[in-house]
């Protein structure tokens, strides 16, 4: 197995421990950061990264810090804190998050950090509050971040200026994105695109009801590489490749559209769904046909779901895919949407969460069995953190070089690496 680092080794290595002064310290960031700088020069366009740059102890911090606390992440779906008060909560890198609805409905974000003396105020994955209070002394934030309530604070104390500090979130077609930092990338051109697309499904019309929670021991770059590339579904994904229709690796070269195609086109047309594809700086959107015959991601093609999601005709929607930098992936089909998450958790090691969303109505048991419903996506996950977790293996080793990106099947790889090295270079020139 991998060697797993805690926290502690991190971020104070025991060769460093007795440090004795600040100078030092300071020194040493500079030199790691010199490191990157080394690595990210090294690197070949179109090539996997360096070691470094999958291996090294500081890279983690680095990547929350250039990449995560600065880009926008898929939090979660309207859908899983569909009441005024409910809430869900996250974690970027050290700071974890709440993403709650208020009492007007509106969908909102803050630091999950006191702003008395900073505890964790939300110690649950999701609940449900009237308000947010802090454990420790109990102060109170209504649903907006306004602090409400502190007791016993001297005269003079103004509530006003310890309000809930808040992140930027968008929501569209039912999916809620946060972004840590205060210059986000602009958003608009990818709710344009994404919207016409989403919203047919109706996805604030769902409910969660199923996670899987992976601990994958390696790096959160070779975990999304493996899921921005279908080169190796064949091989490891027997259940997926079912229904799954892979694009990447049989293309007719003519550039032609084939007669499968047509007619999926024809189809969707014909229920007022969009198609086509939208790629972007930091997202890709589309819609595609699945394998001929098949209407869900199961094991036989056929819906596991008896009620389809949104107005979406007889159900033969193909799949609805969008994906974003640098945290993960979607696909709605008619009866089933999948979210898949990564959060990098510790250096080689990310947490990839898995959800499933059915129609709100929904019985299981009566319109779906969880088991069929969850199985080929389950299997899917499994099976990609096997082969990332490999791949951190074989990264690791003194005989590993980067390795060229297939133009043909891997270029999601190759453009997610580019949009990484081009986001961490811009973050560098700033320091
Ligand atoms: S730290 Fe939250 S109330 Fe004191
Ligand atoms: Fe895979």
């Amino acid at each position: 197995m991998p060697q797993r680092f805690s926290k502690d080794e991190y971020h104070a290595p025991t060769s460093e421990l007795n440090l004795p002064n600040q100078a030092f310290n300071q020194w040493k960031i500079m030199s790691r950061m010199e490191n990157l700088r080394a690595l990210f020069a090294e690197r070949r366009r179109g090539y996997s990264l360096p070691q470094g740059l999958y291996t090294d102890l500081a890279v983690h911090d680095f990547d929350i810090r250039a990449i995560f606390q600065r880009t926008w992440l898929q939090a979660g779906f309207e859908s899983e804190i569909p009441t005024p008060g409910d809430y869900l909560t996250l974690k970027v890198g050290e700071s974890s998050v709440v993403v709650v609805r208020n009492l007007d409905g509106v969908v909102g974000a803050f630091f999950n950090t006191c702003r008395h003396r900073g505890a964790q105020i939300c110690s649950e994955k999701r609940g449900h509050a009237a308000r947010l209070v802090c454990p420790y002394h109990h102060w109170s934030y209504d649903l907006r971040g306004r602090l409400v309530q502190a007791a016993l604070m001297h005269e003079g104390f103004d509530r006003s200026n310890f309000t809930l500090r808040a992140i930027k979130v968008e929501t569209v077609g039912g999916v809620i994105f946060i972004c840590l930092g205060d210059s986000p990338p602009n958003f608009a051109p990818f709710r344009t695109a994404l919207e016409p697309m989403i919203e047919p499904h109706e996805l604030r019309k769902t409910k969660l009801v199923h996670t899987q929670t992976l601990i994958e021991h390696a790096d959160w770059k070779l975990v999304m590489e493996n899921a921005r590339e279908c080169y190796h579904c064949r091989a490891a994904h027997p259940q997926l490749m079912r229904s799954l229709r892979d694009f990447t690796t049989v293309r007719d070269t003519s550039g032609a559209p084939q007669q499968w195609e047509t007619a999926f086109i024809q189809n969707c047309e014909s229920t007022g769904l969009p198609t086509g594809e939208v790629i972007g700086e930091w997202y890709q959107i589309g819609r595609y046909a699945l394998s001929d015959g098949m209407l869900s991601y199961t094991t036989d093609g056929k819906p596991a779901v008896a009620k389809t999601l949104g107005s979406v005709g007889n159900g033969d929607v193909g799949v609805m895919w969008w994906a974003i930098q640098p945290n993960g992936f979607n696909h709605v089909v008619g009866d089933y949407a999948f979210c898949f998450q990564v959060w990098p958790t510790g250096p080689g090691e990310t947490v990839v969460t898995g959800k499933w969303f059915v129609h709100q109505e929904a019985v299981e048991g009566v319109d779906y069995k969880l088991e069929r419903l969850t199985e080929v996506w389950t299997a899917t996950n499994e099976q990609d953190a096997s082969l990332a977790e490999n791949l951190q293996r074989g990264v690791r080793s003194i005989a590993y070089t980067p390795g060229p990106y297939s133009r043909i099947t891997e270029q999601l790889v190759s453009r997610l690496i580019d949009w990484y090295c081009d986001s961490a270079e811009t973050f560098l020139r700033g320091t």
